[in-house]
Parts: C-alpha cells; sequence; structure tokens
C-alpha cells in the first residue's frame, strides 16, 4: 500500500505541453497494442526502422546444413551483432543460452523435407502461441506456399496463427517460399507478399527480386528480404543494399552469413548495409579489413 504520509500532491500538470501523437514507426502498424508494438520495437530498430534477422532453421526441413553442423558453436557467437534469431524452438532450447538479449522469431510450422518430393505438400503447426510465450518469442514465423499445391494449408496455419498471437500481442512473420513451379519474378512475389499482408501478417519474409520497389510499395507492411543460397560475400551485400534501398526493411539471412569465410564480421558488413547507409562496396570493404 502507498503510504498516506508525507503524500507529495500532484500539480505540475505541464498544461502547455501537448501530448505526443507520432504515429508507429513500423509501416502499416500503428493499429497495433502496445506489447505487440514494444516486440516489434525489439525487431525494428527504433533508430534506423530496418531489422538484421539471423535465419538458423534450416534444420527443419534441411536436416544438419553446411555450417550449422553445431548450433551451440555457430550460433552465440553472430547473436551480438544481429537483431533477431529465427528459429525453431529446439534449436533455441538446446543452443542458445537463455541470459541473451536479443529478439526471437520462432518458427511455428513443420513443412515437408527435402526427403520429400514436393517440399510445399503437408506443413502443419509445429508449437503454438503458449509455446511462443513460453519461448519469450516477439515473433512467430510460417512457412505459405502460393501458387501450389500446399497453398491452403499453409494459409490456415497462418491465419491460425495470427490470430492466436494477436491475443498474445505477438506479431507473426509470413515467410514467402516459392515452389517448383512457381516462377521467381515480380509478378510471383507482388501477388505472394500481397496475399500475406492481406491475410494479417505484421512481417513478409520474402526475396528480392526484379521491380522490387514496387513489391515494397504494394506490401502495406514490412518486407524483409531472404537470402537464399550462398553467393560470394560482396553479391550478398550487394543485394542488401539493393533491397533496402528500394524499400526492405531489412533482411532475414542464413546462408549467406554462416557460411560466409567469416560469420561475425558479415554480419556486421550486413549491419553497416542496413542499419547504417553503407553501401554495399563500403560493407565490402569493411568486411574484407575486418576479415
Ligand atoms: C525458407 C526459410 C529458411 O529456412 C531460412 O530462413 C532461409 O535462410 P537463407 O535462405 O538466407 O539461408 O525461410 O523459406
Amino acid at each position: 500500500m502507498a503510504d498516506n504520509e508525507g503524500f507529495k500532491a500532484s500539480k505540475d500538470y505541464h498544461l502547455d505541453v501537448l501530448p505526443k501523437q507520432e504515429g508507429f514507426y513500423v509501416k502499416g502498424l500503428d493499429h497495433c497494442d502496445w506489447g505487440m508494438k514494444n516486440r516489434l520495437s525489439r525487431m525494428f530498430s527504433p533508430r534506423s526502422g530496418n531489422t538484421v534477422m539471423l535465419a538458423f532453421d534450416h534444420g527443419y526441413i534441411m536436416g544438419s546444413t553446411a555450417g550449422l553442423e553445431r548450433l551451440d558453436l555457430a550460433i552465440p557467437p553472430l547473436i551480438e551483432e544481429v537483431d533477431v534469431l529465427m528459429a525453431m524452438r529446439g534449436a533455441l532450447r538446446s543452443c542458445i543460452p537463455p541470459q541473451m538479449d536479443k529478439a526471437v522469431c520462432m518458427r511455428v510450422t513443420y513443412d515437408a523435407s527435402v526427403a520429400k518430393e514436393d517440399m510445399t505438400v503437408g506443413s502443419g503447426l509445429s508449437a503454438d502461441v503458449q509455446n511462443a510465450v513460453m519461448m519469450n518469442a516477439c515473433c512467430m514465423a510460417v512457412q505459405t506456399f502460393i501458387g501450389s499445391e500446399g497453398e491452403s494449408a499453409s494459409l490456415e496455419n497462418l491465419c491460425r496463427t495470427i490470430d492466436a498471437g494477436t491475443r498474445f500481442g505477438i506479431p507473426t512473420l509470413g515467410v514467402v517460399a516459392v515452389g517448383k513451379q512457381m516462377a521467381r519474378d515480380t509478378k510471383f512475389f507482388l501477388l505472394a507478399t500481397r496475399i500475406l499482408a492481406e491475410m494479417g501478417a505484421h512481417v513478409v519474409k520474402s526475396y528480392y527480386c526484379e521491380d522490387f520497389e514496387k513489391v515494397a510499395a504494394a506490401c502495406p507492411v514490412p518486407i524483409v528480404i531472404a537470402g537464399g543460397k550462398k553467393v560470394p560475400e560482396d553479391e550478398a551485400l550487394n543485394m542488401a543494399y539493393r533491397a533496402v534501398s528500394e524499400g526492405a526493411r531489412g533482411v532475414d539471412m542464413g546462408r549467406n552469413i554462416f557460411q560466409a569465410e567469416n560469420p561475425k564480421m558479415m554480419a556486421r558488413a550486413v549491419g553497416k548495409v542496413v542499419h547504417e547507409g553503407f553501401t554495399d562496396r563500403q560493407a565490402y570493404e569493411f568486411y574484407c579489413d575486418m576479415k
């Protein structure tokens, strides 16, 4: 109980100062409640508005992946270089020190593994929102397969996750996957990113493509770009630079960081592009100097 003795009467109401009425800085999410905005602010830097997410969820469909043979050795040194860790709960629990303070984006779907012919069929929910709360997740990620056989099931996963997450103030990241029969072109990415956003995804993960500017403009929430297959470091930095210059709010990169010759410095160089306005050339020079 507050003590009434020595109670000071309130008097300073700053009547001449209007309350701040700024909109929330993360695109399209001004209507969200405080908890959700707080989680989004842990993902997207309030200073740059952007994010560097480190994806190391590959094992959920690919098993042991080059660079991730030992998650407990590969990931901890990279944590301080990024804003968000994107992973499965098993990887987080077993290999990530719980005292780390970065935001977690927990993947909550299972999908067909590389052992299956059609990887777009057979997805489901691998974790529910209560588990995401237990894992202190700032975001839940759901794989989707627009244009492929698994489209409906994956959209069902997405919508159920958004519904549940909204009740707990946890945003959902919709991940655009490209099925074998789909072309990786502007038309497909315009379609897929927009569908996920209209379903209610708070953030969309997609690929950089030609006319990316149009894709980013037409998507009412932030897009973070996937890294994709490993390419030389200067090319990966160039892709990150072009994406951010054309409207992406950051990257969700895996192999192009953890399979780089120097993963820690690569993560730092990506951060220079995403947060500090470095050009890809400047970031690559930085990487070469540091490596
Ligand atoms: C596939 C995924 C991933 O499993 C992963 O995040 C991919 O990362 P990268 O392509 O940068 O290695 O989201 O859709």
